[in-house]
């Protein structure tokens, strides 16, 4: 879990800011919200006048329009640098296209619609509203009709006339269910399969796969880790059976393969069958192995539970299992149906499995967004649904290009032909994310030494890992295992060693060789001495 995350959400939540005319009830509504979801809520015009120490009337009398519309935009950017809250946005706040923009950047954005003659009821009687004194119904029509465009442009709107802001917030709440899906698509190789990234999809799991034209029978097979936790619901919606397998990366192995083939015949698993991965990387590169070849290749859909899974491993059909000579040995291309990456699941994900998917989602802003980079680098945001929204929609804009490793998916080892050493190397005492954090940095020192990146550039991603909890040197592995190590990656080509290596911020550069004297010296840098 996310260190920084409040309560037990391992994603900060975004904000939910409601918008709407005067009498639209975004007070009311908002403070249901905020109490249904545990969460602060923020009234701006409230927060002005607690800020400027008069009420807004007098705000207007006093000081102007134009002084009271600096305060509302400097309130919006410092907003949008929170999460998690509910946001009565002032009826005129984002009419100004840049408090509008830095809204909705940081929140969902709700428009609360009603008709003029229930604007009317409920505004007649208020009189703490500048922009309506005097004869207020003339007022509010004539604000209406000058907001008519900017209030109707706002795209995700729900019907706030009713009296019981109870339900109106019900109605917030199944629109943000809504839009807190995104569906991404990988295009190749054919056929083309969606990723649906959303919270809370496992419950409705048999929907999006009955929609998908997926329907029984299904096996779902997980480890002994995650099918206490979730397996059950699953199985319920999907009518299916459980196979677990026990949890961890030794159990990645030929002998578990066997077991699953064994529980399909006794389960009388047959080609037209659909197998379901419920779990980690470990779980779907097995899952997916034994689609490939039980009965000669059945169809399967991930159900990705890690952070590392979510954001790497469920995308790109890369299936297998490891041999005692070595990681990953035994596999194939065989790709899920369907990804279906429920964020809720991370909420039980011990903090370092987070932190090993950290390692991999920083790696994907590094080889590809640099907008994703510098949110990380800012430090200040907590992961959110957006972060492995972004990573993810790196590595599968990188498989679409090429979906069987000839070319630029070698991108995606950034950081691995040393991880992958030093992983090794530590018998597996460094944990993947750790490895390949320590990794990242040094190819970044190597990328320098031959002007390939501009000097700082280690520097800067040390410091991100080092704020996400990750370490970015070792201590006590010796370095020539470490160099061996490296060299049975099975990444080399023609007996050297070829690193992807980054450039710049959202830049990477494959099949670089280096000098071994300088690999040698990078090593050095990275280790600390003891
Ligand atoms: N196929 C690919 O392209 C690809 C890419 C990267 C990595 N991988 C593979 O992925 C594996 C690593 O994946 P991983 O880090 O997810 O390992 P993992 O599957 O072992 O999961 C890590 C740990 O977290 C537990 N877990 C997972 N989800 C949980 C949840 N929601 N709540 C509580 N516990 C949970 C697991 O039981 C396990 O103990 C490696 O075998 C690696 O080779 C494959
Ligand atoms: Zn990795």
């Amino acid at each position: 879990m996310n260190p920084s995350s409040s309560g037990t959400e391992a994603l900060a939540p975004q904000n939910i800011a409601l918008y709407g005319p005067p009498g639209s009830g975004k007070s009311a509504v908002g403070k249901v919200l905020a109490r249904q979801l545990k969460r602060s809520f923020i009234d701006m015009d409230a927060r002005i006048e607690e800020l400027a120490g008069k009420s807004i009337p007098t705000i207007f009398a006093e000081d102007g329009e134009p002084a009271f519309r600096k305060m509302e935009a400097d309130l919006c950017r410092q907003l949008s640098g929170e999460s998690g809250r509910v946001i009565s946005c002032g009826g005129g706040a984002l009419v100004d296209p840049q408090n509008r923009a830095v809204m909705e950047a940081s929140s969902q954005v709700i428009f609360l619609d009603c008709s003029q003659e229930v604007l009317l009821r409920r505004t007649k009687k208020a009189d703490d509203r500048p922009l309506l004194s005097g004869d207020k119904e003339a007022q509010l029509l004539a604000l209406l009709e000058k907001r008519r465009e900017v209030y109707a442009s706002f795209p995700n709107r729900v019907d706030a006339s009713g009296d019981n802001p109870k339900r109106i917030a019900q109605a917030v709440l199944a629109l943000l269910d809504d839009l807190g899906t995104s569906i991404l698509r990988v295009e190749a190789p054919p056929p083309a399969y969606d990723v649906i990234l959303g919270t809370n999809l496992l419950h409705r799991v048999d929907t999006l796969l009955s929609e998908r034209g997926f329907n029984p029978p299904f096996v779902v097979v997980s480890d002994s880790n995650v099918a206490p936790l979730y397996a059950e619901s699953v199985c319920k919606v999907l009518n299916a059976e459980a196979v677990v397998i026990p949890a961890g990366e030794e159990h990645k192995t030929l002998e578990s393969i066997r077991t699953l083939y064994d529980r399909f015949l006794e389960l009388g698993i047959e080609r037209s069958a659909t197998i379901v991965a419920l779990g980690g990387g470990v779980i779907g590169d097995m899952t997916g192995f034994a689609a490939s070849s039980f009965m000669r290749g059945v169809r399967w859909v991930n159900l990705p539970t890690s952070l590392l899974a979510m954001v790497d491993a469920s995308i790109g059909g890369k299936v297998g299992v490891d041999l005692p000579q070595g990681k990953n040995l035994v596999g194939a291309f065989h790709q899920p149906s369907v990804v279906i990456t429920d964020t809720a699941t991370l909420d039980t994900l011990p903090e370092k499995e987070f932190r090993n998917g950290m390692a991999e989602l920083f790696k994907a802003a590094l080889i590809a967004d640099p907008l994703l980079f510098e949110w990380l680098e800012r430090g200040d945001g907590k992961a959110t649904q957006r972060w492995i929204e972004r990573a993810l929609a790196v590595k599968i804009d990188i498989v679409n290009v090429d979906p069987f490793e000839k070319n630029v998916r070698a991108k995606l080892n950034l950081g691995h032909t040393i991880g992958h050493g030093l992983e090794a190397a530590s018998a597996y005492g460094l944990s993947h994310g750790e490895a390949v954090a320590i990794g990242l940095v040094a190819e970044a020192r190597m990328a320098e030494a031959i002007g390939l990146a501009k000097n700082g550039l280690a520097d800067r991603i040390e410091v991100v890992l080092t704020q996400l909890g990750l370490p970015t040197r070792f201590q006590t592995l010796a370095i020539p295992k470490v160099r061996t190590a490296m060299s049975s990656d099975k990444k080399k080509s023609g007996g050297q060693l070829r690193f992807a290596l980054p450039i710049e911020p959202g830049a990477a550069e494959i099949g670089q060789t280096v000098p071994e004297n300088l690999i040698q010296e990078t090593l050095e840098s990275v280790k600390e001495s003891a």
